[in-house]
């Protein structure tokens, strides 16, 4: 598959990994359109500075299936006709608490963080896929089989999705739910020459992770990584994506990019990492 005239939506496009892969798409002659809550103003600017000409920016929150659905729509608009092929889904949000003995204290995080990583991510390929099997002729009522290669997906997971290590207790199970929405789609779209794959990096050093974070992952990745023992450049990850969008062969299929670094436990030692992971949930 050759990226070069295709047109890709990258939510979370505003960010460390979402904004590198939307350069390298650009590199290859793609278009791309950015889904991000950034204001009108600032995330046209951002996305402006990627590329003047083919680079566009959508204000939309991706837990908003309508908004989304309109944001869709407007891609199909903007967008050379019959190029939308595909989606890097970048978007999520990781909250931070300080420590608390209280699992409880916890579940408005899970609620919030469940909405937008995990029924984020079946909104975003939801609506994705039925945009790009808009530009084809009516499928039917059945289940069709095409021959063509119709697009490709790329859903954004996270080392952390298995095994969920200490102090991951709302962010890691999305992660987790992202793997089994990449999953079920791969297999639902497959028949529409949809390929659905899913990435899963460790720790790359954005503004999601926050500053407070960084240093413990940094001493976790150092203790438990097999090679190389440090953070992830976002071009690191940016070149697996870009690998999954043009290898035709690959479907359903989790690329880690981790260094071979499988989280931290609860119960590692003497002391507990927990109280390490200043703001981590
Ligand atoms: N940074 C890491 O260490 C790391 C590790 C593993 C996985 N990931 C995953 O990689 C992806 C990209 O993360 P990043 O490191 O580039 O983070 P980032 O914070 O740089 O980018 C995330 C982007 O998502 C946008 N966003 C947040 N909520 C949104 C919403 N509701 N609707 C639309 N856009 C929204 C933000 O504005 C931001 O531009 C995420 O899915 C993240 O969970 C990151």
């Amino acid at each position: 598959m050759k990226i070069q005239d295709k047109s890709f939506v990258i939510t979370g496009g505003c960010g460390s990994i979402g904004g590198t892969v939307a350069c390298h798409i650009l590199a290859k002659g793609g278009y791309v359109v950015v889904f991000d809550v950034l204001p009108v103003d600032q995330g046209t600017a951002k996305v402006k500075s990627y590329h003047p000409d083919r680079a566009f920016y959508i204000q939309v929150s991706i837990d908003n299936a309508e908004k989304l659905e309109e944001a869709c729509a407007e891609t199909l608009r903007i967008v050379p006709k019959g190029s939308l092929y595909g989606a890097i889904h970048a978007a999520a949000i990781a909250p931070g608490r300080k420590w608390s003995n209280k699992l409880k204290d916890s579940i408005s995080d899970f609620a919030r963080v469940l909405q937008i990583n995990a029924f984020g991510t079946f909104a975003v390929n939801a609506c994705i896929a039925d945009a790009i099997n808009s530009q084809y002729p009516d499928d039917g009522p059945f289940a069709p089989r095409v021959e063509e290669e119709r697009g490709c997906i790329v859903n954004i997971s996270s080392a952390v999705a298995h095994p969920v290590p200490a102090r991951c207790i709302t962010y890691g199970p999305t992660k987790t739910a992202v793997i089994g929405i990449s999953q079920g789609m791969a297999d639902f779209l497959g028949p529409y020459g949809i390929r659905v794959n899913t990435v899963s990096p460790a720790v790359v050093a954005s503004s999601i992770m926050g500053p407070d974070r960084i240093p413990y992952f940094k001493s976790e990745l150092e203790a438990g990584a097999i090679f190389p023992r440090r953070v992830s450049e976002p071009d690191e990850v940016a070149t697996g994506i870009v690998f999954l969008l043009e290898n035709s062969m690959m479907n359903d299929y989790e690329l880690r990019i981790d260094g071979g670094w499988r989280g931290g436990s609860n119960w590692a030692g003497p002391k507990d990492p927990r109280s390490n992971a200043l703001s981590l949930e």
